[in-house]
């Protein structure tokens, strides 16, 4: 989740670099960097936190001949955000920025190591310029420096590196992570890994491939394949609005970051998880001494996120757990226990009813923690201790990527409690970490399955109702398809646990009535079966989402077949989401910004 620039030319860059970064900014902002190389110099620059930072860092600078630059926007992955750990990454004499996983730079880090290289920053990127520099030495030149060190490393990048005695050059590769380079009517050449940072400033593009790499001069671009031979690619010509280049393709942010969640669960996961345990560097173990109740506390969202992570706490760490909705606790004069650890879960940081209940829990004598997914937010400043969630800036004002990361957060943090507090043998946490791993997979969109909720929204645009139903972790999950759904649709819409049905809302059934039941194989499926078969037999009109054939719904969605309940969560996630996104376009509302609503609730 970072964004990368690049620059080569004339024109004055510091301004080209952090007018590209500033379009990029929105993919991370814990820290940011720019090297510029002009004449022999090479200047760099660093500034945690958002890049108006930096900016005040660089006033002073300018550049006024040719010069070449790179610049970077971080969103931490290995290492904590710090300036040491902000890219650009200096060897000896070079600069790189790097976008993606170095998945073997721990073997790479050791080898270098023993070879008498010392590292400056806990991240996978430094080994790249460290192993070029290594290779420089037994090369003709940079760019075969450069080719072998692309030879042995293994994972997900884009890449670009300057070396002070080729000082007309930017080095490239890209694998797995974007990166597009450009040119401009004057034949200066930048790179950027989205559309974004170019428009308005260059007009021919080119989209690197997987495996391609190479370098530039001025005016002169090479690009290579996997097997080494130089390529021609075709230039296109850039898009011209800024807002559908950020959209990257897709018809709205909410389609874009439901499509993104599958990346973004990788960078929750990254660095946190080995084959035996739970690692979070940001936590120390003495925040669970003394503890035997959690308390978690959120609004809207991350209410849900909270309640579906309540089940994971109790099952899996053995400890007592409730869920408050925090508008309704700070009012309640709440009995608190300092045995309690007080965690509170915000996408925004900003909340300011959840902000009120993290005051109330500090004055009180509570520790306290957030799950956030924004750095430097009110709330994380404030708690004792902060885990991020790292799904990116979340521009739908319906909350999609940064739900299902504060409850792949919650779950590993119940999976920390538990081997804290020993309160899981570990071959189950072993086989509990395997599931989690899966998580990212499991969320990946289908194409087909998208089609066919496309084709099936057309059915569900009137009625007087949804009732999205479930049991277990699946009631939280129904709650938050019945909250997607009423909030872009204007549809009334509930969520309920089915087993309650019976207990007065079965009165509302008709074939007016939409149901949507979450029908997990592997948790209370024949309790959720004649649930669905109660409300079946009263004519309610039936949307069943199952791995397994069910005979009695109106309409079918066949999800995939998982080991674990909690992968049949995270596609059935997907699947509300999408089914809401749908309607709300055949509906004709506005599917990212809908009325009445504001993404960040800082009053009460
Ligand atoms: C859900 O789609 C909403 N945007 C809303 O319920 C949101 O989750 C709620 O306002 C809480 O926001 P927070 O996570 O930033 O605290």
């Amino acid at each position: 989740m970072c964004g990368i620039v690049g620059y080569i030319g004339n024109k004055e860059s510091k301004n080209i670099l952090l007018d590209g970064l500033k379009e990029l900014e929105y993919r991370g902002y814990d820290s940011a960097g720019i090297a510029i190389l002009e004449n022999d110099n090479f200047t760099s620059f660093k500034a945690l936190g958002k890049l108006k930072n930096l900016d005040a860092k660089m006033a002073e600078f300018t550049t006024s001949s040719f010069s070449v630059g790179i610049g970077h926007t971080r969103w931490a992955t290995h290492g904590k955000p710090t300036e040491l750990n902000a890219h650009p990454h200096l060897g000896e004499s070079s600069y790189v920025v790097h976008n993606g996983i170095i998945e073997n730079y721990q073997e790479l880090k050791k080898e270098l190591q023993d070879g008498g290289v010392t590292f400056l920053s806990q991240t996978d990127t430094e080994v790249i310029v460290h192993l070029f520099e290594k290779n420089l030495a037994h090369t003709a030149n940079a760019f075969e420096a450069f080719e072998r060190t692309l030879e042995r490393l293994e994972g997900a990048y884009a890449i670009l590196l300057v070396h002070k005695d080729e000082n007309d050059t930017i080095l490239f590769a890209k694998n797995g992570s974007p990166m597009i380079v450009a040119t401009d009517n004057d034949g200066d050449i930048y790179f950027a890994s989205s559309d974004a940072p170019l428009i308005g400033k260059a007009s021919n593009v080119i989209y690197l491939d997987d495996g391609q790499y190479g370098y530039v001069k001025a005016q002169e671009i090479h690009i290579y394949d996997t097997q080494g031979a130089e390529v021609h690619p075709a230039f296109s010509t850039l898009p011209t609005s800024k807002l559908s280049a950020q959209k990257e393709g897709y018809r709205f942010f909410m389609e874009k970051e439901i499509y993104e969640q599958s990346d973004v669960l990788l960078d929750t996961l990254l660095g946190r998880l080995s084959d035996e345990e739970i690692m979070f560097d940001e936590v120390d173990t003495s925040l669970l001494h003394g503890i035997d109740e959690i308390k978690l506390c959120a609004c809207g969202t991350s209410y849900h996120a909270a309640l579906t992570a309540s089940y994971l706490f109790e099952r899996e760490a053995k400890i007592r757990c409730s869920v408050e909705i925090a508008s309704e606790f700070r009012y309640k004069k709440p009995l608190l226990s300092t045995n309690t650890l007080f965690i509170v879960i915000s996408q925004s940081g900003e909340t300011a009813d959840t902000l009120e209940t993290l005051k109330m829990a500090k004055e009180a004598g509570l520790k306290t923690l957030v799950v956030c997914n924004v750095d430097n937010s009110s709330m994380v400043r404030l708690a004792d201790a902060a885990l991020l969630t790292r799904a990116g800036i979340e521009k739908g004002v319906a909350s999609t990527k940064a739900f299902a990361t504060q409850v792949t957060l919650l779950w590993m943090l119940a999976l920390y409690t538990a081997q804290t507090r020993r309160s899981i043998d570990q071959q189950a946490l072993r086989k509990q970490l395997r599931i989690l791993r899966k998580v990212p997979l499991a969320s990946k969109v289908d194409g087909a399955m998208h089609e066919r909720i496309h084709r099936l929204s057309k059915r569900y645009l009137h009625g007087h109702g949804f009732f999205f139903i479930g049991r277990d972790v699946f009631f939280p999950l129904a709650l938050e398809g019945a909250l997607k759904l009423k909030e872009i649709s204007y549809l009334h819409a509930e969520g309920y646990p089915s087993g309650e049905m019976k207990h007065g809302p079965i009165a509302l059934a008709d074939p007016e009535l939409f149901t949507i039941a979450l029908m997990p194989e592997h948790l209370l499926y024949d309790k959720m079966k004649s649930n669905v078969e109660e409300l079946s037999a009263r004519d309610s009109t039936i949307c069943a989402i199952s791995p397994l054939e069910f005979d009695k719904a109106d309409d079918f969605l066949k999800t995939r077949q998982h080991e674990h309940y909690m992968l049949e969560f995270f596609e059935m996630m997907v699947i509300v989401q999408l089914l809401s996104m749908e309607i709300t376009v055949r509906l004709g509302h506005d599917v990212d910004m809908p009325r009445n609503l504001a993404k960040s609730v800082t009053v009460e």
